[in-house]
């Protein structure tokens, strides 16, 4: 198989987790049949830099003829003067809407030996395995009307939440399909009580679930409560759907049950394009120290395998390096333990080429 990635490793520690991310992309270059071309590009703050503006179009050009994009992280302080149209989330929002990639996958998954790292107790996150499926081109991150004026000489600002019945439609069949291949459960999270968006949310979730997922368990929850239920008892979740907003919100929440932000990775398609990146942001306070986790890239990447390119096999080999690494006592700084071995960024992405090796010549 020969495929062709845009790699846009963007800002702050995008650059430093990106670097080791294609360290295992390289690995199957050189140990596989599979053969990987990859192209560099700019986003965000680096493409600020360079160009004026957080993606080109040119790289929207090639975004779009490539097989699959590994992303990085976006932002930082650097670029806080920018006006809000121009500043480096734009480049990441822009290339989410014009690849149509409205739908989010985040897996939430616990290495075993990483349940001392949740800041929950063992004992309720042991089984823990939760999918949030979040919809990522619509609701009040794109919604018109949207901007800041004045009115009676004081300053407002304002944002429009909307969604489309068939863009609730798409997002949750998605949710559905990828519950018949785990639990066969879904939980749908809205905020009907107070808003209309989220009352067609749940009426669409409902019918699609009524007429082409009969056999699926379907359940609704605002998301007040679902932020505590996060908490409270994360084993309940399946599958859990949501709306963009609170997609982000709650996985950022969820991350943390893993024990770390640093561990979780994410997959973004449409019906053509797919982009695969950690869920984490560009952390400029730990930019350049060599010592960002870069699993949630390497998982990324293990994802892409998957998802876009159907390599089961290879995608496994590296979820089994990352967690016998894990199980041999080695951790990032996010991650670390009194009894574990502190690794920096790039020592992590060898040791999990090393652990490669070693899966190759045993076999899975
Ligand atoms: C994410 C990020 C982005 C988002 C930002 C960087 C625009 O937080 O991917 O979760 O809000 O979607
Ligand atoms: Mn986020």
């Amino acid at each position: 198989m020969h495929k062709t990635v845009l790699v846009l490793p963007g800002d702050g520690i995008g650059p430093e987790v990106t670097t080791e991310a294609i360290k295992v992309i390289q690995w199957f270059n050189e140990k596989s049949t599979h053969s990987f071309d990859l192209i560099n590009g700019l986003i965000g703050g680096a493409a600020i830099d360079h160009s004026g503006s957080p993606l080109s179009s040119e790289t929207i050009t090639i975004a779009k003829e490539v097989d699959s994009i590994l992303l990085g992280a976006v932002g930082g302080p650097k670029w806080d003067y920018i006006e809000n149209q121009h500043k480096p989330e734009k480049g990441l929002l822009k290339i989410r809407k014009d690849l149509s990639l409205f739908a989010n996958l985040r897996p939430v998954t616990l290495f075993r030996s990483l349940s001392e790292a949740s800041p929950l107790k063992s004992e309720c996150i042991v089984g823990m395995d939760l999918m949030i499926v979040r919809e990522l081109t619509g609701d009040v991150y794109f919604g018109e009307p949207r901007g800041i004026t004045h009115e009676n000489s004081e300053e407002f600002a304002f944002n429009t939440m909307r969604y489309s019945v068939s863009e609730i439609e798409r997002i949750a069949k998605i949710a559905f399909d990828i519950a018949k291949q785990r639990k066969s459960k879904v939980c749908s999270v809205d905020k009907a009580n107070v808003l209309e968006t989220s009352m067609l949310w749940r009426k669409t979730v409902q019918s699609i679930g009524d007429k082409y997922y009969p056999d699926v368990c379907l359940s609704h929850m605002y998301v007040d409560n679902a932020a505590m239920q996060l908490i409270r008892n994360p084993v309940q979740f399946d599958v859990l759907l949501t709306s963009n907003l609170f997609g982000d919100i709650l996985s950022d929440e969820a991350s943390m049950l893993t024990g770390s932000l640093g561990m979780l990775p994410s997959a973004s398609f449409g019906s053509r394009h797919s982009l695969y990146e950690p869920i984490h942001g560009s952390a400029p306070d730990i930019a350049g120290l060599n010592i960002a986790n870069p699993l949630a890239a390497i998982l990324s990447v293990a994802m892409m395998f998957q998802y876009s390119f159907k390599l089961d096999i290879e995608a496994q080999m590296i979820q089994m390096a990352v967690s016998n690494v894990l199980d041999k006592g080695f951790r990032t700084k996010d991650i670390m333990s009194s009894s574990s071995t502190l690794l920096a960024t790039t020592q992590m992405g060898d040791m999990i080429i090393q652990e490669l090796n070693q899966i190759a010549n045993r076999g899975i």
